[in-house]
């Protein structure tokens, strides 16, 4: 039980930073114990899925403790349909800054995230965003154009990638992991076999069970139970039929991506997925990123404005939040981030609380 808010998730928002903020100035803290907005000098110092960063984009110069991983909702409210819950997705999350290029090549391409797919998922990231190409007689993670991957724009063969995901999936019996593919595989079964060969074929959520005409999705439960516990989206529409992979816009409403969409208070929905209100889909992904990522400036965007682009696109979609909230650089903020987001909106979807750790179990 909690006490249901009729506020909007963006006045909560900026009454939560009010209250931090007046924590933060009349506080102290060490030992570990270091709250959100609170100085820190190394990670140490902070409290448990907080990290010491800052945000010079917004003028934070100086290090404070930032969260670093969400709530996992499941903790709080288990057993409703998987459609009731949100989760952070990383956009490109291969396009990692580290990741080394192919000997002897200079990579000429953009990054959107800082940590490797592992670390995403032990921070509580639960949809990976992954663009795939036929390269080098296999399937390779690239950032590319002309639906073909050049030696200058790849990262490398998706099944390293694949089996970071099974070695999850199998280390966390009660995790669901989706996976979006921008898909320019044509080599017949390619996917398939990348799958399989990944170990990830006993993880996968059969196509013929996916709820079709907006009803609910089974529980989280159920998925769990069943071993259904991987969901694998394409971007081509063809693989329905021949490999029964989900093609992504008839299972899921998604808005716009890039700089139209994160305009201020408008919510376009991409052209390839019908209307954000049409209720034809049980899932709706959001994403919040520029055509053109920069770090320093992603802890700016995972801030008010991405609390009020949900905000717009709640009420755009008929009052209906989004299932995947899509980001560059997850963890960069200028305090909550992302994951005060989320934590947000499940609480508003699974209990009507202004935050997921206000529901009580079983709610
Ligand atoms: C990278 O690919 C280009 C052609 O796209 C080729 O000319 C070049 O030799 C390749 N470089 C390496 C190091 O393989
Ligand atoms: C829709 O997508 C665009 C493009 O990424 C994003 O900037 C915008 O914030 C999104 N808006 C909503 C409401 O999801």
């Amino acid at each position: 039980m909690c006490y249901p808010s009729k506020c909007t998730l963006l006045t909560l928002y900026f009454l939560s930073t009010l209250f931090f903020s007046l924590l933060t100035s009349s506080t102290s803290c060490s030992n570990s114990n270091c709250q959100v907005l609170e100085a820190c000098s190394a990670a140490t110092d902070c409290g448990p899925g907080l990290y010491c960063g800052n945000c010079p984009a917004l003028g934070l110069n100086q290090p404070m403790c930032i969260r670093g991983q969400p709530t996992l909702p499941t903790s709080t409210v288990n057993g409703l349909p998987f459609n009731k819950y949100s989760w952070i997705v990383t956009h490109n999350s291969f396009s990692i800054v580290d990741a080394p290029p192919l000997p002897g090549v200079q990579r000429l391409t953009f990054y959107n995230q800082e940590d490797t797919v592992t670390n995403q998922l032990r921070n509580g990231v639960r949809g990976l965003m992954l663009d795939m190409y036929d390269y080098q007689n296999d399937i390779w993670l690239c950032h590319s154009f002309q639906g073909q991957c050049f030696n200058f724009t790849a990262f490398q063969p998706a099944i390293n990638t694949l089996k970071e995901v099974e070695a999850f999936l199998t280390a966390n019996p009660t995790e669901i992991v989706t996976i979006i593919i921008e898909d320019y595989v044509h080599t017949p079964k390619g996917l398939t076999n990348l799958f399989r060969n990944a170990g990830l074929d006993k993880y996968w959520f059969p196509l013929s069970k996916m709820p079709k005409k907006g009803i609910d999705w089974p529980t989280v439960t159920e998925m769990v139970q069943a071993n259904h516990r991987l969901l694998v989206f394409t971007s081509d529409a063809s693989k329905e039929a021949e490999e029964g992979i989900a093609y992504q816009w008839r299972h899921m409403v998604e808005n716009e991506s890039g700089d139209p969409g994160v305009q201020k208070s408008s919510c376009p929905h991409r052209k390839e997925s019908r209307a954000l209100n049409s209720r034809g889909s049980s899932l709706f992904l959001m994403n919040y990123f520029p055509t053109y990522p920069v770090e320093a400036d992603s802890c700016k965007e995972h801030s008010a404005p991405l609390a009020e682009m949900v905000n717009t696109c709640y009420k755009a979609a008929g009052n209906m939040l989004p299932n995947f909230i899509a980001v560059n650089f997850y963890m960069r903020s200028d305090g909550g981030g992302v994951f005060d987001i989320v934590d947000k909106m499940n609480g508003h979807s699974l209990c009507g609380c202004t935050t997921v750790t206000a529901c009580q179990y079983g709610t």
